[in-house]
């Protein structure tokens, strides 16, 4: 996948891409059912709402995650840091805990969002964590604070990867 256009944003956050004229867009993507952007602000909305809860008083990088599951539902997760460093723990393996512990097992999509310039893809551990729960298709959107600055599939950011079925021996 691409980067994604301003239709991708939650509405009302789109305008603040830098080169981006706001009217030189078309109004919508012709892919995908008609509430896809709903459904992606929803995502967006519940990653924002949990970056806010982010606990990092020693990285000072908040980050937030949200996942729906096939069956429609919104999990989200924060990053929780641990003054014993290597005890804390990414805002997508909370959101995935979260999943889990509804019974839920497969993600549809997750986004994550941090602060700063650059991309807040996914950690390698959290390649591997969303692997476990998803497809090479799923959809991984990478957001700022203004909305998803680019989308990617798994298999884009986890090539080639090692996965549950591997085990079938
Ligand atoms: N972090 C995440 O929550 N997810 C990622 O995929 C990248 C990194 C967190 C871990 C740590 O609390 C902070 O960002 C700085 O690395």
């Amino acid at each position: 996948m691409s980067k994604s256009a301003s239709p991708l944003l939650p509405s009302g956050e789109g305008g603040g891409r830098k080169g981006v004229r706001k009217g030189a867009l078309p109004s919508r993507r012709a892919i995908g059912p008609p509430d896809e952007g709903a459904a992606l602000a929803e995502l967006f909305a519940g990653a924002k709402a949990a970056q806010a809860n982010a606990y990092a008083p020693y990285s000072r990088f908040r980050v937030g995650a949200a996942l729906r599951t096939t069956s429609g539902t919104v999990f989200s997760g924060c990053n929780v840091e641990n003054a014993a460093y290597p005890q804390g723990s990414c805002a997508e393996a909370g959101a995935i805990a979260a999943m889990a512990a509804a019974g839920e097992r497969r993600i549809a999509e997750i986004l994550v969002i941090g602060d700063g310039e650059a991309l807040c893809t996914p950690c390698g551990g959290c390649r591997q964590r969303i692997r476990e729960f998803a497809d090479a298709s799923t959809p991984v959107h990478v957001a700022g604070p203004e909305g998803v600055r680019q989308t990617f599939t798994l298999d884009e950011l986890l090539p080639e990867s090692f996965g549950p079925e591997h085990l079938a021996v």
